[in-house]
């Protein structure tokens, strides 16, 4: 068994700066990140020597958390990009085109709908991560939390936001609420829009 790798960024760690800090994009994907992946690998290899199941449950919490942790991290990578404002990328623009409608369809305005996803995921407690979700029973978007690295099931995640502080700490300090406010020049809505049709979230244009 292979196992599962550490995927590579799609941009540089200094790319996404001044927003996120090259400090904290090498420490977060080659450490971090890398972790999650290792210990993924050990509780799967563990688990497939196993023959009761009383061994088998002694590895859930490991196969959650790491399985977890390697899930929303390889989405929040993609979620990111290079910042238009800095004319280093696309990231920060919602263009026209099937998401943006439906954000403007369920917030009214792009500002409330950044302001609902902020408040919303600010209020967390602890570590874990904000979501913009498409709900499937009703083809909805809606914004969402989960706690820890507790993997998004509800829903098909359309964005994932990193609210653990060593996703910001060594940049905005305590001050989650300047990570939040910052993360929006960075955020991949090529990719958003992408995860959003092929789980066949549309507009009613
Ligand atoms: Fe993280």
């Amino acid at each position: 068994m292979s196992g599962h790798t550490l995927p590579d960024l799609t941009y540089p760690y200094d790319g996404l700066e001044p927003y996120i800090s090259r400090q904290i994009m090498e420490l977060h994907h080659k450490k971090h990140h890398q972790t999650y992946v290792n210990a993924l690998n050990a509780a799967e290899q563990a688990y497939a020597k196993t023959s009761t199941p009383k061994e088998r449950i002694a590895l859930q919490a490991a196969l959650k958390f790491n399985g977890g942790g390697h899930i929303n991290h390889s989405l929040f990578w993609k979620n990111l990009a290079p910042s238009a404002a800095e004319r280093k990328g696309h990231g920060g623009e919602l263009r026209d085109g099937p998401l943006k409608v439906a954000i403007l369809e369920r917030w009214g305005t792009y500002e409330k709908f950044k302001q609902e996803f902020n408040t919303t995921t600010a209020g967390i407690q602890g570590s874990g991560w904000g979501w913009l979700g498409l709900n499937p029973a009703t083809g909805k978007l809606e914004i969402v939390t989960t706690a820890n690295q507790d993997p998004l099931l509800s829903h098909v995640p359309i964005i994932g936001v990193d609210i653990w502080e060593h996703a910001f700490y060594l940049q905005y300090l305590n001050v989650k609420v300047d990570y939040l406010n910052a993360i929006w020049n960075v955020i991949d809505f090529q990719e958003a829009e992408r995860r959003f049709v092929d789980a066949g979230g549309s507009s009613k244009l």
